[in-house]
């Protein structure tokens, strides 16, 4: 009886220790979002057993979150059609109620690390649906083919492609949208490529029809220096660690894991780059706020080998805070959503800052209690918080 009891207690601790994230204080619901982390950490174990009997790991990954995709169902209030813009898949969201003025287009992109995710997830599936609903807009959630079989610059291409298609003037006729009411929105990745098509946009003479905002949710902008006081604070926050950005980064660029080191090691830029620096110096970027007690250290070069055998590391088409204030000075109204808890945090700041100093009108809506995810974790109030002070924005800005 006495070993049974030792056995339970035993099993309990480590049970209590597997599932036990420290979080910090000002989280809210921290037994919720404790519990979803361990959940997801017995999905990454599973997954990682898998691949150690010789599965691959995209694979998946896939497999996984092909398990929460929702087909395209219309509901009483928005009509939902699979379809391609340009030949590449797109979900397109259209309001039932009759309308005799045009309505807003809203472009949504996802997140996943460029490798994974898709627009049929149940929470991307949600915010459009809720969007086009609340908004009285079409909504298009975007897609794009995945990293590693499918490296940079082919996901912003994919989308670069759908969004021109979705700026036709016959097109948003057709969908009944004002040319002058359409914006774009992502997040995390999704964030990186919203900016970097806004960015692109704006010099391009073939797309007449031009934005009316951006929206950028925990976008991740820059992969220059991964040592910014949120990388540093926040390195392993379970919904995103600094070594999963990493992994990110290179799956974008190339199957070919040297690059890893120079990435994690910030030595990327070569000595003729220097004046890149610059657009990612905390020291100058960031309110004192973010900044306290982090002491800035001079960037290293990297060498030219690096940025020839990588090209995209220094594009401002994977990293938009590279783009010069000439480039910035273009852009639509817009709108950043930052969390403490996260990494990407000084990402997106850094970015207010160099807006607003191109003259740019930007509202940032920084959560002082959030974390990277928040936006899509529906089961917690944090979530309907961020995206409801995100739709109000659009229904006054867009
Ligand atoms: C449709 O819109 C109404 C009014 O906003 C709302 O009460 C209802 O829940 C919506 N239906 C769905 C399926 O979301
Ligand atoms: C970064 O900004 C700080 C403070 O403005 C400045 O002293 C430093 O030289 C800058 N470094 C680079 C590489 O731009």
């Amino acid at each position: 009886m006495g070993k049974k009891i030792i056995l339970l207690l035993t099993v309990g601790v480590l049970a209590a220790y597997y599932v036990y994230t420290p979080l910090p204080d000002n989280i809210e619901e921290p037994w919720k979002l404790t519990w979803m982390i361990a959940v997801s950490k017995t999905v990454a174990y599973l997954n990682l057993f898998s691949e150690f009997l010789g599965a691959n790991r995209f694979v998946n990954i896939a497999a996984l979150s092909k398990r929460q995709e929702v087909p395209p169902t219309s509901d009483e209030n928005v009509t939902v059609t699979d379809t391609t813009f340009n030949n590449i898949p797109v979900r397109v969201y259209v309001p039932k109620r009759k309308s005799v003025a045009l309505r807003r287009g809203l472009f949504f992109i996802h997140g996943g690390g460029w490798s994974s995710g898709s627009f049929a997830l149940y929470p991307h599936d949600f915010l459009s649906r809720k969007t086009a609903e609340r908004l009285d807009a079409v909504v298009v959630s975007a897609s794009y083919r995945k990293a590693p079989k499918h490296l940079f610059p082919t996901q912003f291409e994919d989308v670069y492609n759908s969004l021109k298609w979705f700026l036709r003037q016959d097109i948003l006729e057709n969908y009944g949208v004002d040319p002058k009411r359409v914006g774009v929105s992502g997040s995390s990745s999704g964030g990186n490529l919203a900016a970097a098509v806004t960015q692109q946009l704006t010099e391009d003479p073939s797309v007449k029809i031009k934005l009316k905002t951006q929206a950028l949710i925990y976008p991740i902008l820059q992969i220059l220096d991964m040592n910014t006081p949120s990388y540093r604070e926040n390195s392993h926050f379970p919904t995103l660690r600094k070594s999963e950005v990493a992994k990110g980064w290179y799956d974008y660029f190339t199957t070919d894991r040297s690059l890893e080191n120079a990435i994690l090691l910030g030595q990327l830029v070569p000595a003729e780059s220097s004046h890149l620096f610059k657009f990612v110096n905390w020291s100058s970027l960031l309110p004192e706020k973010f900044k306290k007690g982090h002491i800035y250290k001079k960037p290293i070069h990297g060498s030219s080998d690096v940025a020839k055998r990588f090209p995209g590391i220094l594009d401002v088409r994977a990293a938009p805070l590279l783009a010069d204030d000439a480039r910035l000075r273009g852009l639509p109204r817009t709108y950043v959503v930052t969390c403490q808890y996260d990494v990407l945090r000084d990402d997106g700041i850094m970015y207010v800052t160099r807006l607003q100093d191109a003259g740019v009108e930007v509202t940032h809506n920084h959560v002082d209690d959030g974390y990277h995810g928040a936006f899509f974790l529906l089961d917690l109030k944090i979530s309907h918080r961020i995206i409801n002070h995100y739709i109000d924005w659009l229904k006054e800005n867009l």
